[in-house]
């Protein structure tokens, strides 16, 4: 980017801020060149222009500053249902939203066909089994840079969402919240930053919960911990917050918090955990012990116990 030109500096600024956001790494490498080969001194061609209308579209935030895509259904697509229909438009609304994609993984994501779509699964729905809907993303380990848009609330089926180890950014939209059967939400390996993202804590069949190895700071709601999950792994972040009193409702089975920054003392109602409990790793967080409660003796077969 350092050869650009002002006029194009000016031009892209929209895209620059993005590849900030993005790609703090070498990850943002082609992204940054198709920059960078915009930088000549002659008139855009229509590529050119094309392409930075796409970038400004990243500018549009809906009224929680979430951002979102202009998609556009083909009269000439039909749909099986209309849930399906709306997936058609989350999931192209997705790839409008990514600005690297190398390993090309959603170079299928074309056409009505939703359920053919690379790391798309479809399933009939538990309510009405007649009806097939998208139930499960798989996108793990693409290496994807790009945001999350807010249509991605139109998957209302989704009882899946793995996109671990991708180069997402940004935040999780609020539409998250439509997903009423979501079970497994794993964000991590990405680089989301921002606060908690709350939206979770409306959904009521979440039982995986997993957004270690992202950006996201601020303090973590204590209501986490009155959830029915059966994993929390919220480690290595930047979350900064004392562990509250409630710790011990929470059922689960699993719990990694290490490597942020927490304060204060384990509170003594981490042995109410010890019947659900298999491990806990709390480790590198300057908190003290002072729970003076023995987990490892109450369970000593499967415990591991780290603060
Ligand atoms: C989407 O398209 C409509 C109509 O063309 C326009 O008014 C709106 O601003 C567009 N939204 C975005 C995000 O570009
Ligand atoms: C990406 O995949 C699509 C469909 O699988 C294919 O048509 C396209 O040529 C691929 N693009 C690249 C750059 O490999």
């Amino acid at each position: 980017m350092k050869d650009s030109s002002l006029r194009i500096a000016n031009l892209l600024l929209a895209a620059a801020v993005l590849f900030l956001c993005c790609d703090g790494g070498g990850g943002g490498g082609a992204a940054a060149e198709e920059a960078a080969e915009l930088s000549s001194d002659v008139g855009l061609s229509e590529a050119e222009v094309g392409l930075i209308r796409r970038r400004q579209l990243l500018y549009y935030r809906d009224g929680f500053g979430d951002r979102g895509e202009n998609v556009t259904v083909p009269d000439s697509f039909t749909f099986p249902n209309p849930r399906l229909r709306n997936a058609y438009i989350a999931l192209q609304a997705w790839k409008l939203a990514i600005v690297s994609d190398p390993k090309n993984v959603t170079g299928d994501w074309v056409g009505p066909d939703v359920c053919n779509y690379k790391g798309v699964f479809c399933a009939p729905l538990p309510s009405d089994p007649c009806l097939t809907v998208v139930a499960g993303i798989d996108l793990n380990h693409a290496d994807i840079a790009g945001f999350l848009p807010e249509e991605l609330g139109l998957l209302c089926d989704l009882a899946i969402f793995h996109i671990n180890s991708n180069r997402f950014c940004g935040t999780i939209p609020h539409s998250f919240s439509r997903m009423h059967l979501l079970f497994e939400l794993d964000l991590s390996n990405n680089r989301f930053a921002g606060g908690f993202p709350d939206v979770v804590l409306g959904l009521p069949e979440l039982k995986y919960f997993d957004i270690r190895f992202n950006e996201f700071d601020g303090s973590i709601p204590e209501e986490l911990f009155d959830k029915n999950l059966d994993a929390i792994f919220v480690n290595n972040n930047r979350f900064v917050f004392d562990i509250p009193d409630n710790f011990g409702n929470s059922p689960v089975s699993v719990i990694v918090m290490a490597n942020n920054r927490f304060q204060g003392c384990v509170p003594a109602s981490i042995g109410d955990m010890s019947d659900t409990l298999n491990e806990i790793i709390l480790s590198n967080n300057g908190l003290r012990d002072d729970s003076g409660v023995d987990l490892q003796s109450s369970q000593p077969s499967k415990l591991h116990f780290f603060v």
